[in-house]
């Protein structure tokens, strides 16, 4: 069975993930700890429960706000004119071996869900992603994000929208 949860470092095992892209090997196994312990940014991961110590992928999630202006004007149209509070998807890696098989997806809508049950407590009107490049922007406007206007590898998915337990691990 596969499960998500916050990243443990006496129980993950960072050095032996690989996803392909080494920017994203590199922040799990020297930053992702540190930036926990410094509210810089939340690591969640997905594990097998018969594999607990292989991390099968991971996402980060931090706060964040975004111009209104940068919205598409549909989504801009009732909102403040100032910053809108935000959550960021900073980073969503699976291991390379483990691609096409659901669990980028599996990732996102954990991501999602988390954001769901945050903004019962704190507001966030949307989930922020900076894509690293365009296949990652493509990965994710799959899922419903949108560009920003004004940068279009910077997509965001309005959370009024998002429903809850779209993709808990099976
Ligand atoms: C991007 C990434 C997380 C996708 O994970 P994955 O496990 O291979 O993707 P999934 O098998 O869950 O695919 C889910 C769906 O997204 C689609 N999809 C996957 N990659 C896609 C892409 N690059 N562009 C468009 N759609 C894509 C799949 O076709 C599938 O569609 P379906 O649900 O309609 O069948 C993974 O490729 C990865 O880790 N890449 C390296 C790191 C990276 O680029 N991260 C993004 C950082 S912003």
């Amino acid at each position: 069975m596969l499960e998500e949860g916050p990243l443990d470092a006496a129980i993950h095992d960072r050095q032996g993930f690989e996803c392909g892209v080494p920017s994203l090997d590199e922040y799990l196994k020297r930053l992702a700890e540190q930036h926990r312990r410094k509210g810089i940014s939340a690591t969640y991961v997905l594990v097998d429960s018969q594999a607990r110590g292989v991390i099968l992928g991971y996402y980060t999630l931090s706060a964040a706000e975004l111009g209104v202006e940068r919205l598409a004007d549909e989504d801009g149209r009732r909102l403040p004119h100032h910053p809108v509070p935000c959550i960021r998807l900073g980073r969503l890696a699976c291991r390379a071996d483990q691609r096409g098989q659901g669990l980028g997806k599996l990732l996102l809508g954990c991501a999602v869900d988390r954001c769901l049950q945050a903004r019962e407590q704190i507001a966030a009107h949307a989930l922020v992603v900076d894509a690293i490049d365009a296949s990652a922007r493509d990965f994710h406007a799959h899922f419903g994000f949108r560009p920003l206007r004004d940068a279009a590898l910077t997509l965001y998915l309005p959370l009024g929208r998002a429903r809850h337990g779209r993709t808990r691990p099976r």
